[in-house]
């Protein structure tokens, strides 16, 4: 299927919304960090607005979360960053990341319904398998957080027979069963977006990504240094998370530990 992105039918889809295009880009996030920081006046992120974002075909260094990098072939994902300036704390901005995942999940959800679910922090699974990511990024002016980048990589029909992936990944139309035009589903992905980002301070934002969990109530094991191999890890209940997005697993002794930063797996026993 033929759905390549050009400026023009970038403009027809996304309407008035800033946005800048690249055919190919070494990554999304660097570009939309920088223009984040040059332009102050760009749509902060309250109710009623719409997203500035970065739009690429390709990436040549696409960057995933703990310094992985992110397999990103021309025409067949959705390889997007917005900016969002929101009125957090720096303990918050978390909620940002929950934006952008509950964003991908409602998004998809017209396509596979319920076999959508997320993986704590930020993956987003079909029937178990990873088909998306977000990775937030600060952009600093000095000390204080001139932006928040959501940078967001959706697999749409992508050929993993060179992709050297770390866990089970798919694409959203071997799953869907049907071509996905990749303009429609961007369009509506930035819209929920727009949505939710009005919404981050709600305790509404917190339930939406906790109710599509699948973590939640899971025997998991948490990898504490997922940069690290073998990383340190323990097991246990994956019980609850708080409103900053923590993961709050009990240990077989009885203790709970708050996990911030991650990464999780089902545990074998
Ligand atoms: C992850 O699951 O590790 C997060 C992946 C985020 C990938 C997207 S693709 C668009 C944007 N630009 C990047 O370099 N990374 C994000």
């Amino acid at each position: 299927m033929t759905d390549r992105f050009t400026p023009n039918s970038l403009r027809a889809a996304l309407g008035d919304r800033p946005f800048r295009f690249f055919d190919q880009a070494a990554s999304t996030q660097d570009i939309a960090q920088e223009w984040a920081l040059a332009n102050p006046d760009l749509p902060a992120g309250k109710p009623g607005d719409q997203l500035a974002v970065v739009v690429a075909e390709e990436q040549t260094a696409g960057r995933g979360r703990q310094g992985r990098t992110w397999y990103s072939p021309p025409s067949s994902c959705i390889l997007c960053s917005v900016i969002l300036k929101p009125d957090l704390a720096p303990e918050d901005v978390t909620r940002a990341t929950m934006v952008g995942a509950v964003g991908v999940a409602e998004a998809l959800y017209p396509y596979l319904h319920e076999t959508v679910t997320l993986k704590w922090p930020n993956d987003v699974l079909i029937r178990g398998k990873k088909a998306a990511g977000i990775l937030t990024e600060a952009a600093w002016l000095g000390d204080e957080l001139g932006a928040v980048v959501v940078g967001i990589g959706i697999n749409i029909r992508v050929d993993f027979s060179d992709a050297d992936l770390i866990h089970p990944a798919t694409s959203v139309e071997p799953e869907a069963g049907r071509a996905i035009d990749r303009h429609d589903l961007l369009a509506e992905l930035l819209a929920r977006l727009d949505y939710w980002a009005g919404q981050i301070a709600s305790p509404l934002l917190l339930e939406a990504w906790r109710q599509r969990l699948g973590t939640l109530g899971k025997r998991v094991t948490v990898y504490t240094e997922p940069d690290r191999y073998p990383s340190p890890s323990f097991d246990g209940l994956a019980e609850a998370v708080d409103e900053h997005g923590a993961l709050l697993v009990r240990l077989d002794d009885g203790e709970q530990r708050r996990v911030l930063a991650a990464d999780v797996g089902l545990a074998e026993n």
